[in-house]
């Protein structure tokens, strides 16, 4: 393929467990000059992500890009943007609320400005199901949810929702400097994207952790709540698809999978997966946590084809098998691993 024509797409965030993800697929199914833009405060510089950079010309640009200097490093112009950059992890908005809220908020005031001068063709927003977690909790809005569902937040007193809050606000930013600059912009609303690599701040992880640390009995935290768990390349191929697609403008989509399961079941997989043989007690879960969250997908499916094509069994033994080898290597957790929902410094 002529060089010259070769799209330029930009990956905030690209070091990411999501971003990753994406970058690998476009690096393996398109022909473009991408570039991964990251600060490394959660993003790993491991050597699976220089192999995957050297072997595909991909460049890498570290900065903080919730300052507004680090966007003078950026290229002028990217065809594709993909903004998957942010402060992520329950245990961070409960400890550290007001980081959330300053890193997340100037992240999208920043990129948003910035695409007044880069003026790509397309952009993608990375948003979340927690922004409609209380409209299925409180409300009892029908799950498996549509993109159709109003966004809502139980009360923000609470540290828990200051990350939807900086989503939310990210969603009606990008549609505002979307449609004003004419930049075809779309928002996937992320659901449990689970897979290797996904950092040590999530579910599945923290079980993976303490079964391969000896607790017995293992704790089920919220063990009748339920969630749908979609692996990490389904939905890098449902975010490129739509960014890609033609009726993605000034749409939301929800990028998940909709197989619903309880704690409960997913706990004791994960236990059978490993080998675990010993027993389980139910113990409280995180504060604000919602009861139900599965998505509808239909609408990615009418509009860009995405069904997922990882079954959970297979992604579960992925991951287990990455997180067994990172444990085994003795290297040390970067976020120091999992912490109890009783251990959690929150503040009333
Ligand atoms: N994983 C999920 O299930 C899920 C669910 C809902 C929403 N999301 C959203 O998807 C996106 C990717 O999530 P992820 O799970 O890959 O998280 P992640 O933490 O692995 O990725 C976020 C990336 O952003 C980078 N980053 C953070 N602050 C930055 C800054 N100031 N400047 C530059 N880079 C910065 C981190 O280093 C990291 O590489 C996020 O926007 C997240 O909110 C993810």
């Amino acid at each position: 393929m002529n060089k010259e024509k070769q799209k330029s797409v930009l990956i905030l965030g690209g070091a990411g467990f999501i971003g990753n993800n994406v970058t690998r697929y476009l690096a393996e199914n398109r022909h473009y000059d991408l570039t991964v833009a990251d600060d490394f405060s959660a993003g790993r510089k491991d050597a699976e992500l220089e192999t995957l950079c050297a072997k595909h010309g991909i460049r890498i640009i570290t900065a903080d890009f919730s300052k507004q200097k680090a966007f003078e490093l950026l290229d002028t112009h990217y065809d594709d943007v993909y903004v998957l950059a942010s402060v992520v992890g329950v245990n961070r908005c409960i400890e550290e609320p007001e980081e959330v809220i300053r890193i997340n908020a100037n992240i999208i005031l920043h990129t948003t400005e910035w695409l007044r001068t880069a003026k790509p063709s397309r952009v993608l927003f990375a948003s979340s199901s927690e922004n409609y977690a209380a409209a299925t909790d409180i409300f009892n809005y029908p799950v498996p949810t549509a993109e159709t569902v109003p966004v809502c937040i139980a009360d923000t007193r609470h540290p828990r929702f200051t990350y939807a809050v900086t989503k939310i606000f990210g969603e009606a930013a990008f549609f505002a400097y979307g449609r004003t600059l004419e930049i075809h912009t779309t928002v996937v609303r992320y659901q449990n994207i689970y897979g290797p690599r996904m950092g040590f701040k999530h579910a599945i992880p923290h079980i993976i952790e303490r079964i391969y640390k000896g607790e017995n009995p293992v704790k089920i935290y919220g063990a009748e709540q339920t969630r749908a768990f979609a692996y990490c390349t389904d939905a890098a191929e449902g975010t490129v698809r739509a960014l890609e697609s033609d009726a993605s403008n000034q749409q939301v989509y929800h990028i998940g999978n909709n197989d619903e399961i309880t704690m409960d079941t997913l706990t004791r997989k994960i236990g059978a997966l490993m080998g675990y043989t010993g027993g389980y007690e139910e113990a409280e879960t995180y504060p604000g946590s919602v009861s139900r969250r599965c998505p509808d997908i239909t609408k990615a499916g009418n509009d860009f084809n995405y069904h997922p094509k990882v079954s959970l069994d297979e992604g579960l033994r992925k991951t287990i098998a990455w997180y067994r080898s990172f444990f085994d290597s003795g290297a040390a957790i970067p976020s120091g691993g999992f912490k109890a929902p009783e251990a959690l410094n929150y503040k009333k």
